[in-house]
């Protein structure tokens, strides 16, 4: 599997309980919803982005996240992603990978915004289409990470009203099953060729056996016919994979989705002639585009060049909606003397809308500690979730959830108790402890 593959992975995984921003129908924040806790205002707040952007009135604009560390702003942006809906593309990059990418910096940075821009084609196509009636996912050792699982392969059985199929599939297919949380009960479709999933809704009959809330689900009857069929098919794909089969010959849907190619330059002519193409597949009204968002973490980290390429991205008649997120107050513009709040240079702020996410009490700590345990399988007693909470407050609410994987292994997956969560936080620094501890053996090296 490819590097990037697994950073996405992990960039998603510590935010696997959430589901949406846990809103009800008139946009106000249940407290507790969509694995979401607390932090209302900036939930509604998101959620007003949320429609604004459905409505297409967003064009132009940009947000920034603002908050302490640990308070919930990557969860927030991908609350976000997930009310826009599956098929509306969401990027996320944090700003160090602009300096570190093996790419020039403005070719990064188009390559981010056009992979956030999608392009829905209609198209007729071979398909696999059913009720998943049954689903099971491999998962095997994370290569790098030793208290994580991926996906390796998966198996389902799909289901007409005329046939039953088992399909064998593997790692890329089954990674898209984790990350659109298809479920057994839902209605999907396969692209036979490329492997595309394509998650339509929720089988009338497993709705009424899960009780399901009718209102945020698409309900539909087991489609009828053979489970492999021609079909119209909707598929979403971005303006970054139309430039990258464009510009490597021979490169088919199948190709991208499995050989996930690396970063490299594309060409400008490559950029243009697939920006013609699109627009003849919408003249023709064979596509639409979807203009998504581009999720730009610790944005302090960006210099002024970066910031003015973004200003002009964002004037340009088709980009996606950019949010930003720090936890940086008022600082200097990198490769500027001046200082500005947030570290961002003048004119960026003027189209800039502000949510700021606040400090979490003890409380919401232990939910969201909770929710993370109840989502990895892991079980904790009273004392061992008090303990934590103290940690998360002490230290980060991020540290201790990341204290809760080593102290399940010293548990013997059986229970977590407080003894566990005391020796896994003595075994593992957070990052003020480390820090702390690199110093003191410096100084002792120095005058020994
Ligand atoms: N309101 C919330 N409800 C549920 N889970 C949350 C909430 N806020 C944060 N979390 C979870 O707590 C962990 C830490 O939060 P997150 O990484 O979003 O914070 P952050 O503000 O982005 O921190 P940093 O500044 O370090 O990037 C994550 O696993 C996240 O999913
Ligand atoms: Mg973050």
């Amino acid at each position: 599997m490819e590097v990037a593959e697994i950073r996405e992975w992990e960039r998603i995984s510590a935010h696997s309980h959430i589901r949406g921003l846990g809103l009800d129908e008139n946009y106000r924040a249940i407290k507790k919803a969509d694995g979401m806790v607390g932090q209302e205002d900036a939930r509604e707040a998101a959620g007003i982005v949320v429609r604004m952007i459905k409505e297409g009135k967003f064009a132009g604009n940009a947000i920034l996240i603002a908050g302490p560390p640990g308070s919930g702003k990557t969860a927030l942006a991908i609350g976000i992603a997930k009310e826009l809906g599956e098929d509306v593309p969401f990027v996320h990059i944090a700003a160090s990978e602009i300096y570190s990418a093996e790419v020039k910096k403005t070719e990064f940075l188009t390559q981010s915004l056009r992979k956030a821009i999608g392009v829905r084609i209609h198209e007729m196509r071979k398909i696999y289409e059913g009720k998943v009636e049954n689903l099971s996912i491999d998962y095997m050792q994370h290569p790098y990470n030793p208290y994580q699982k991926i996906p390796a392969s998966a198996t389902l059985v799909l289901k007409t009203k005329k046939e039953k199929k088992k399909l064998k599939m593997d790692q890329s297919f089954a990674m898209q099953l984790v990350q659109q949380g298809v479920e057994t009960g839902d209605i999907i479709q396969i692209d036979a060729d490329s492997g595309r999933v394509v998650k339509v809704g929720i089988s009338e009959d497993a709705v009424q056996e899960k009780e399901f809330d009718l209102a945020s689900e698409r309900t539909m009857p087991i489609p009828d016919g053979p489970v492999l069929k021609e079909k119209e098919f909707v598929y979403t794909l971005t303006l970054n994979d139309l430039d990258v089969m464009q510009s490597r010959a021979g490169l088919d849907i199948a190709s991208l989705l499995f050989g996930s190619p690396e970063r490299k330059e594309i060409g400008e002519e490559v950029r243009k002639r697939v920006d013609s193409q699109v627009r003849r597949l919408v003249e023709e009204g064979r596509a639409e585009l979807i203009p998504g968002v581009l999720f730009i973490d610790e944005c302090s980290m960006l210099d002024i060049e970066t910031y003015a390429f973004l200003n002009k991205a964002m004037e340009q008649e088709l980009s996606p909606i950019i949010i930003f997120a720090t936890n940086r107050g008022i600082t200097t513009v990198r490769g500027t003397d001046i200082k500005s709040p947030f570290g961002m240079p003048l004119d960026l702020l003027d189209r800039l809308l502000v949510i700021t996410t606040k400090k979490y009490g003890a409380d919401e700590m232990r939910d969201i500690i909770l929710t993370r345990a109840r989502k990895e399988g892991i079980k904790l007693d009273n004392d061992a979730l008090n303990y934590l909470v103290e940690i998360g407050e002490k230290a980060s609410l991020r540290y201790a959830i990341q204290l809760l994987a080593p102290a399940w292994e010293l548990s013997g997956k059986n229970e977590v108790k407080k003894e566990h969560v005391e020796r896994a936080y003595r075994l593992f620094a957070d990052v003020k402890r480390s820090v702390e501890y690199l110093r003191r053996m410096e100084e002792e090296m120095l005058y020994d």
